[in-house]
């Protein structure tokens, strides 16, 4: 594409980057599609831009320590152009807020989750008036998940937010505070966007919310999830539908049927159990116990055998003893996972575990970790050898990055598989059959 001349001396060069869920993935896209109707330029070479935008996370410690070391980092680049504006959005934005613009000098603009909406005009002010502002607004929901994004035609597979917020309230988790209630799109907008998406040649959409099983809650429709699915499986041209993430006290009968009866969606769910011990999912807040959880698991294999299905652990919650931990460890023997997230509880401003006692020292936590990890290795290392010499459907999303002989895709189950090929193999379905495989990643010939 050519540019005119006069249009790239006005067009101003954004830089983004993203941490986080795949939920701030999605936001990004918004950004950019959002600027570029805008006359703004999206760039991938951080030095040339006049805007960065920082679209960040606060899940866990780390990740916001992540964006105070980069904010570190920036001040050079601004201290050597003044011009430059920096921008903070996303969960840390919304966390902090204008007590960020107190603390960084270096920021000029600091905007909430529900504000993605009006970036191009707080760009405007910071830039016209050089001020410095911050709006963390949370009434007005200003997401423009309605609009229609234009994507990127090669693009194999698609992020779609179903549902924004949580009611849950896990007693560790800053979700709720950062991204406020529960708020469901109208399906006909949803499946709009899809058809849209598979127009343009998208063969896989993964459907977001922080639990996807209360979808239509908000707007007193039940079922709304199983119903919204049923809808999506029947967009022409789309091969592949998935879902994150599923909270297991929501997840119904209706749900768990849909895998067997609707043939796009793909056999794979990821469900949170967080802890194996009765007494800290108390604490947590998790609203099931492990014989709940265990029961699900169930019902997801009699009606679906083969369903691959990943977790997330917490380690390290206050009060979690040595026996709890077993607990854990033997839940994950009892179901024995695809594959597993794990993750060092780390206190969140505003939830009610900061203000548990009994907390764990950090020694103790990162101990339990490498055990769960190395149990959890075990495990999905046998869970890919038993497809050794099977055949699988993989929808193969490009060129792997690391052998450029290779193309890589997933199978309906979740799992990466590379194999010999080019990019004219990008976005087909292809039979292939397994050859090797480690803990991982699985390699095969087609
Ligand atoms: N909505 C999803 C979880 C989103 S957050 C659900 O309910 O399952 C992703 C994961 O981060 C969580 O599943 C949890 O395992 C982890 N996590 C969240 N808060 C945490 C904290 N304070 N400390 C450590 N891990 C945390
Ligand atoms: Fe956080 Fe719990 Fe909501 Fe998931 S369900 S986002 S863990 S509060
Ligand atoms: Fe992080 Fe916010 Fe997602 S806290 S995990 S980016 S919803």
């Amino acid at each position: 594409m050519t540019v005119q001349p006069n249009k790239t001396q006005r067009t101003k060069r954004v830089f983004i980057k993203t941490f986080g869920c795949q939920m701030n993935v999605y936001d990004s896209e918004k950004m950019a599609h959002l600027l570029e109707s805008e006359d703004y330029q999206i760039i991938s070479d951080m030095e040339d831009a006049d805007v960065i935008l920082l679209n960040t996370c606060s899940i866990r410690e780390k990740p916001e320590h992540k964006i105070y070391s980069i904010l570190g980092r920036l001040k050079v680049l601004k201290d050597q152009n003044p011009n430059l504006i920096l921008g903070v959005g996303g969960c840390v934005a919304q966390q902090e807020g204008e007590r960020l613009l107190e603390q960084s000098p270096q920021v000029d603009l600091v905007f909430g989750t529900q504000r993605i909406g009006a970036l191009p005009s707080l760009l405007n002010a910071v830039a016209e008036q050089r001020a410095r502002v911050c709006d963390v607004e949370m009434s007005a929901d200003e997401c423009l998940d309605g609009d229609v994004r234009s994507v990127l035609p090669e693009s194999v597979s698609s992020y779609v937010s179903v549902i924004r917020g949580c009611n849950n309230f896990c007693s560790y988790c800053v979700v709720p505070y950062v991204r406020g209630r529960e708020h469901s799109r109208p399906e006909s907008e949803i499946v709009r966007e899809v058809e849209h998406l598979a127009g343009r040649g998208v063969k896989e959409i993964v459907l977001l919310g922080q639990n996807v099983n209360s979808y239509g809650n908000d707007c007193g429709i039940t079922n709304g999830f199983p119903r919204l699915l049923t809808a999506l499986n029947e967009v022409a041209g789309l091969k592949r539908i998935r879902f994150i993430t599923s909270h297991p006290k929501d997840l119904s009968d209706q749900l768990i049927r849909c895998f067997a009866e609707l043939d796009k969606l793909c056999e794979h769910i990821h469900l949170p159990v967080q802890s194996g011990s009765d007494t800290i999912l108390k604490l947590m807040n998790r609203g099931y116990t492990r014989e709940d959880y265990l029961e699900k698991v169930h019902a997801l294999r009699s009606t679906c055998p083969g369903i691959g299905i990943t977790s997330d652990v917490i380690v390290g919650f206050p009060r979690e003893t040595h026996d709890d931990f077993q607990e854990t460890l033997s839940l994950m023997e009892t179901v024995r996972f695809d594959d597993l997230f794990s993750f060092q509880y780390s206190d969140r401003p505003k939830t009610a575990a900061t203000q548990f006692d009994g907390k764990i020292p950090s020694e103790v936590k990162g101990e339990r970790l490498k055990v769960l990890q190395a149990v959890q290795m075990e495990h999905s290392l046998a869970k890919n050898r038993a497809l050794l010499g099977t055949t699988e459907e993989i929808l193969v999303e490009g060129v792997s990055k690391k052998d450029a002989r290779r193309v890589t895709g997933k199978t309906r189950t979740h799992k990466t598989v590379n194999f010999m090929g080019g990019e004219e193999l990008r976005g087909k379905l292809v039979a292939v059959r397994i050859k090797e495989v480690n803990a991982h990643v699985l390699y095969g010939e087609h």
